[in-house]
C-alpha cells in the first residue's frame, strides 16, 4: 500500500499489536503469521523476527512455516486489487483476450503489482458470477459482461484513482 507504507518502529509496534491482541487460547507461529496479514496484509520481515521472539522459536522456524502458505505474501500489495477471472464460464466468453489486454495496460506480465504498485492483479479461477461472464473484480466488486473497451475504461479509473 504506497500511501500506507510504515516506517520500521511504526511497523514493529503495528506487527507486536496484531500479534499480542490474538483472542484465540492458543497463539501459534501460524496464527500470529495469519493476524500480521489480516492486519498488514503481508508478511514483512520484521514480522518474522516479532514472531520468533513471541513465540520463542527461531526466525527458521517461522520461515519454515510461513513459506509452506501459498496465501502468505511477503511484499506489500498495491493500494487497489485487480482479480480477474480465468474460470470456465469467463474463459469461454473471451476472458483471455481480456487478461491481456489488462496485463498491457497495467504492464505486468501474469500475477503481481504494477510497477507504481497501485494495482495487484491477482488471477481467479471463479468469481462466483460466472452468469455475467467474462468477470473481473477490483476491490472485490464485480464488473461483468466485459469487453475491451469496459476494460480499458476500467482500468483507466483504477490507474486515476
Ligand atoms: S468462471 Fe468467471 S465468474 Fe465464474
Amino acid at each position: 500500500m504506497t500511501d500506507n507504507i510504515l516506517d520500521s518502529d511504526s511497523l514493529r509496534s503495528s506487527i507486536n499489536e496484531s500479534i499480542s491482541n490474538q483472542k484465540r487460547s492458543t497463539v501459534t507461529v501460524l496464527s500470529s503469521l495469519l493476524a500480521v496479514q489480516d492486519s498488514l496484509h503481508y508478511i514483512p520481515d520484521e514480522a518474522i523476527e516479532e514472531i520468533a521472539s513471541f513465540c520463542k522459536v527461531t526466525i527458521n522456524d517461522v520461515w519454515s512455516v510461513a513459506s509452506f502458505y501459498t496465501n502468505f505474501r511477503f511484499t506489500p500489495p498495491g493500494d487497489k486489487t485487480l482479480d480477474v477471472c480465468w474460470g470456465p464460464s469467463c474463459h469461454i466468453n473471451g476472458a483471455q483476450k481480456l487478461i491481456t489486454k489488462a496485463h498491457d495496460l497495467l504492464d505486468i506480465e501474469g500475477e503481481g503489482e504494477s510497477s507504481d504498485n497501485k494495482v495487484t492483479l491477482r488471477y481467479s479461477t471463479c468469481l462466483g458470477a460466472c452468469a455475467q461472464s467474462p468477470v473481473f473484480a477490483i476491490d472485490h466488486k464485480m464488473f461483468g459482461k466485459l469487453d475491451e473497451g469496459k476494460v480499458e475504461t476500467l482500468i483507466d479509473t483504477l490507474k486515476k484513482e
